[in-house]
């Protein structure tokens, strides 16, 4: 039986976002039901909205949650109703050629929920990262729910499944970076304040965040960023080389993910540094540079997908060094709101005025 929930979906392109009823089945085999308690609003979401990922309307969005297990389908042996899960978008699947390989991360055979959510009249619906939390309840595959402690809170774990993992992968997993370091990231909203933070943990030794929006660069001084460059008056590539003996930074994260930043990312490192690319280009951006200018300054340039994370290795290890009082994953949240909100919060998200706004049930 089907069971009426109620949930946020995008129909159309640039549409603002409806609070409907959806149709969450029955878990099938290897399928779980889970009861979000809370769930982040992260710009990906209205990226969704916006049309920038795909066609597949309608999106039930959401993906940045956490919540309890209330069902799960035939063959599920590792989790039972009652547990308490971060959900995730990388179910490994173990046998693709990235897994079999060992590099897991890259797996691209993820699992997800093999039945669709639904809309009254039966219309299927597209999960935002095969998650679609905005919703009172969610049918996932059971890999994409990793458990953690219950005594942990909601609406700050939940951010794991998305925007903070992928920011602090981007440092820890992706850059590389170790102690010592000195780090630079560009755009400091969740993502890369996930970043900072992971930079801090991993030991580097000078975190400089970038941002346009002077709110954004004080509170990133509370992730652990040293030093602050305000974009729209500096020279962002010269006053990362100052702030670094005029060498640049060992690691340098675009969280923007736009041409003109992705530039000086990769100019505001030292020769031989490591470029990451976490934020999200839209299909239209383009990028032109001397071919000379990759090839002389050596070195690395990445993407990160997710943080190259592993869901069941990383996130019980933050939830702990969260509990431990040394990661604060609470400062990330910076208001709780209803599932009506999600249209205000994207408007609040676009005016800088919130780091993440969490959909709390
Ligand atoms: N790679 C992944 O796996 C992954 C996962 C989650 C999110 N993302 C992407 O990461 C990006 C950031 O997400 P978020 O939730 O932190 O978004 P956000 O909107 O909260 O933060 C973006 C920040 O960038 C700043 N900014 C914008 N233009 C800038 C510029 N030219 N120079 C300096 N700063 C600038 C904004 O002021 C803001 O603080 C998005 O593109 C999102 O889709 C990627
Ligand atoms: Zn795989
Ligand atoms: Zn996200």
């Amino acid at each position: 039986m089907a069971q009426e929930v109620k949930g946020v979906i995008a129909r159309g392109k640039g549409q603002p976002v409806e609070l409907t009823t959806v149709l969450v089945p029955d878990p099938g085999p290897g399928e779980a039901v889970v009861r979000v308690q809370a769930c982040g609003v992260c710009h990906t979401d209205l990226h969704y909205r916006e049309g920038g990922i795909n066609d597949d309307f309608p999106f039930l969005l959401g993906h940045e949650a956490a919540g309890v297990v209330e069902q799960v389908g035939a063959g599920v042996t590792d989790l039972e109703p009652g547990d308490f899960v971060v959900l995730n978008w990388r179910a490994v699947c173990g046998s693709c050629r990235a897994c079999r390989r060992g590099k897991p991360w890259y797996c691209f055979s993820t699992f997800n929920a093999s039945q669709p959510m639904t809309l009254s009249d039966g219309t299927a619906l597209s999960p935002a990262l095969g998650i679609g939390a905005f919703a009172e309840k969610t049918l996932v595959h059971s890999g994409q729910c990793t458990k953690v402690s219950p005594a942990a809170r909601a609406a700050a774990v939940g951010l794991l499944g998305c925007g903070v993992m992928a920011g602090v992968g981007a440092a820890v997993n992706t850059g590389g970076v170790s102690r010592g370091d000195s780090v630079a990231v560009i755009g400091c909203g969740g993502v890369g304040d996930g970043a900072i933070a992971g930079a801090r943990i991993a030991g580097a030794a000078k975190i400089i965040a970038v941002d346009m929006d002077p709110r954004k660069l004080e509170w990133a001084k509370g992730f652990g960023a040293t030093h602050t460059i305000d974009a729209r008056s500096a020279d962002v590539v010269s006053a990362i080389q100052d702030l670094t003996e005029g060498f640049g930074a060992d690691v340098v994260i675009d969280a923007v993910g736009r041409p003109e930043t992705w530039k000086q990312a990769f100019y505001a490192r030292d020769l031989a540094g490591t470029v990451v690319l976490v934020g999200v280009p839209t299909p239209d951006m383009q990028l032109e540079m001397p071919l000379i200018d990759f090839f002389s300054r050596g070195g690395s340039l990445k993407s990160s997908w997710y943080g190259d994370c592993l869901p069941t290795r990383d996130f019980p290890m933050l939830v702990d060094l969260y509990q431990q009082g040394r990661f604060d994953l609470d400062a990330f949240v910076s208001e709780e709101i209803a599932l009506d909100q999600v249209e205000a919060a994207f408007d609040k998200m676009h005016k800088g005025e919130v780091l993440r706004s969490v959909v709390v049930f």
